[in-house]
């Protein structure tokens, strides 16, 4: 197993190049940022050139921080940010910005969607209602606003995939991000002929799809010279940042979750059979790795409501004070909640118009009180999520293998734990999705013969949290916050008209 493997993330806000050797360990990382636009509120799209150019340049920049040569590389596997609409004309030429994953314009196209499959038949097929983030509204709002734009579309792809176009010259999708779309059969694992119709998509501008581990195509001569590559190195499916990041983990069985803990919080449980919810109100997806499914909920503010009550109520204050101090607050706070809406939320609640709340202050709370409700406020959401995991029919899960800013902290961890009633782990690298895209490049190489077998092989979790005494206070709190919101949905919409109200 010489040489080493290439994890490319195209994120929402940079290209990163991570390198692997055949230990697993990482022998270096490249990244070059961007931004995205917001040409309207509630808009959001970047220019895929941003991408390719940052790929380059990471990728450039790892191999000259390292002295690796491309000719080392034995081959590269790419993730990146989910659900964004890519369009290309027939030559592949980009006919529009993308809009992204965080773009709430299509309201409207997801209740199209919703009249034109059929509600149920929707999550029956896809195992997803219709959410504002997903490819397919935005593609009918593309077909419905832009039509000029419309008639010229010969291609669609997801933004790692567009890097893929430029890397190979195929036009080629994981099956994870497939999912990602609202277009997809969960069961067949493939584009859905029945979806695509009732919206007027052409299935000839959907690529082909593969398995994770898969390779879908070789470096160009033309790629080699602008990244350093080797022409002719295999690049494999990858997958959407979700799923890779599960892989980077080792989430790949069920009964191990996968927990990110950033600005978003994602509960990320693989299941060997496509389950999903009966409203479609968290995900169903393929897995990045043949014969796996997994569903997902998708929390807006979580590290994200501690990072707003820092800035808002102790700013400058470092985190590792505030958390401190909120131990010193008891486990539930002193009856004291956090809902911790404050983008306003995509599972278990999808409502673009929820709120944040404090609710139960008294004179005796203090800032370490609310500190350590938003530390409960978000394990609570998390537990919403899982909750309706389970009750789909997702295995209980053993362990929780927790990664992001968040979890730095020994008491949000066992917070979490106590919550979410089980043992959080922290693993051995923090790369995530550029990890498990390198873990998947591992198995198409052949270093491994599946996917199981890489992250056995080289992904270590280290427990740091059990549940401890405090589990059934929390099961107490818990059942209250869960009545907290559909007590206060119906105002949020007379908040949102009320005057001298912006949430811009
Ligand atoms: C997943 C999701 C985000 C984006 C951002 O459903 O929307 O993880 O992929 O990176």
């Amino acid at each position: 197993m010489g040489g080493l493997v290439l994890g490319i993330d195209v994120s929402t806000t940079a290209t990163k190049a991570v390198l692997v050797d055949g230990t697993g360990a990482v022998r270096g990382i490249g990244v070059a940022e961007y931004g995205f636009d917001v040409p309207r509120p509630l808009w959001s799209e970047q220019d895929p050139g941003l991408w390719w150019d940052g790929a380059i340049a990471a990728i450039r920049s790892v191999f000259a921080a390292t002295g690796v040569s491309g000719a080392d590389v034995a081959a590269v596997g790419l993730t990146g940010q989910m659900h964004g609409a890519v369009l290309l004309d027939r030559a592949g030429e980009v006919l529009r910005p993308a809009i992204l994953w965080n773009d709430q314009r299509t309201a409207a196209e997801c209740d199209a969607i919703r009249a034109a499959v059929g509600p149920e038949r929707l999550i029956e097929i896809t195992g997803n209602d219709a959410l504002t983030g997903f490819t397919a509204p935005k593609l009918v709002w593309i077909r419905d606003h832009e039509p000029d734009v419309w008639r010229r579309v010969a291609h669609v792809l997801l933004p790692k995939d567009y890097v893929r176009l430029r890397l190979t010259g195929d036009y080629a999708l994981d099956k994870a991000d497939g999912a990602g779309t609202l277009l997809f059969d969960l069961v067949a694992r493939d584009w859905s002929p029945e979806v695509l119709a009732a919206l007027g998509i052409d299935p000839a501008w959907m690529p082909p799809t593969f398995e994770g581990p898969e390779v879908t195509g070789r470096i160009t001569a033309d790629a080699a010279a602008a990244t350093g590559l080797r022409a002719g190195t295999p690049v494999v499916a990858g997958g959407g940042d979700q799923s890779a990041n599960a892989v980077g983990v080792g989430a790949v069985v069920p009964g191990t979750v996968a927990l990110s803990l950033g600005t978003s919080g994602v509960v990320f449980a693989t299941t060997d059979r496509p389950l999903y919810e009966p409203h479609g109100i968290v995900h169903a997806f393929c897995h990045a790795l043949p014969g796996r499914w997994h569903m997902m909920s998708v929390m807006l503010s979580a590290a994200g409501s501690l990072r707003w009550f820092r800035d808002a109520l102790a700013p400058g204050e470092p985190f590792g004070d505030l958390v401190a101090s909120a131990a010193e607050a008891p486990a539930g706070s002193d009856g004291l909640w956090f809902l911790p809406y404050l983008s306003g939320e995509r599972s278990p609640h999808p409502d673009p118009l929820a709120r944040g709340a404090f609710i139960g202050l008294t004179v005796t709370h203090d800032r370490r009180h609310m500190t350590r409700a938003v530390l409960e406020g978000v394990a609570f959401g998390l537990r919403d999520g899982l909750d309706l995991m389970t009750a789909a029919g997702m295995p209980v899960p053993h362990q929780i293998r927790a990664s992001g800013g968040g979890t730095a902290s020994a008491l949000w961890r066992q917070i979490l734990a106590d919550v979410l009633d089980a043992e959080i782990a922290t693993v051995n690298t923090s790369e995530g999705a550029a990890y498990g895209a390198a873990l998947l490049a591992a198995v198409g190489a052949g270093w491994y013969p599946d996917v199981d077998a890489a992250c056995s092989a080289l992904v270590v979790a280290t427990p740091s949290a059990e549940p401890g005494p405090d589990a059934a206070a929390y099961a107490e709190a818990h059942a209250l916050y869960r009545d907290l919101y559909p007590a206060l949905a119906p105002l949020f919409p007379r908040m949102q008209a009320a005057p001298g109200t912006s949430r811009e």
